[in-house]
């Protein structure tokens, strides 16, 4: 298997002042940028970040989705990303504090 997983963060900006925003606004550069640099640092070489266009979530940006699990998340700093990343990526347990519900 090429990649065990795929992280895929919504980098998607929309004109100033459309009815339902977008990630970019709600601060999803800096989130994607430094989880993609965790990972890289931590040598997890086998999960692979991906900035991606919109995922139609957007009034609860900024948002991602880890594959094959299918698990969405809202991280907001970088303390949330690191928790994603150990807990998640490397320990195989969704972060249900930090998870999106299927329904959201
Ligand atoms: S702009 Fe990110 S989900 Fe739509």
């Amino acid at each position: 298997m090429f990649y065990r997983q795929h992280v895929f963060c919504c980098t998607n900006k929309r004109p100033e002042g459309h009815e339902r925003g977008c990630c970019i606004d709600r601060g999803a550069g800096p989130i994607r940028d430094y989880m993609k640099q965790r990972c890289k640092e931590l040598g997890l070489n086998d999960v692979r970040i991906n900035a991606s266009g919109c995922l139609d979530r957007c009034e609860l940006g900024p948002v991602m989705v880890v594959y094959p699990e299918g698990t969405w998340y809202r991280p907001t700093t970088k303390e949330e990303v690191d928790e994603i990343i150990r807990d998640h990526l490397q320990g195989g347990q969704v972060v249900a504090r930090l998870a999106i519900a299927e329904t959201a």
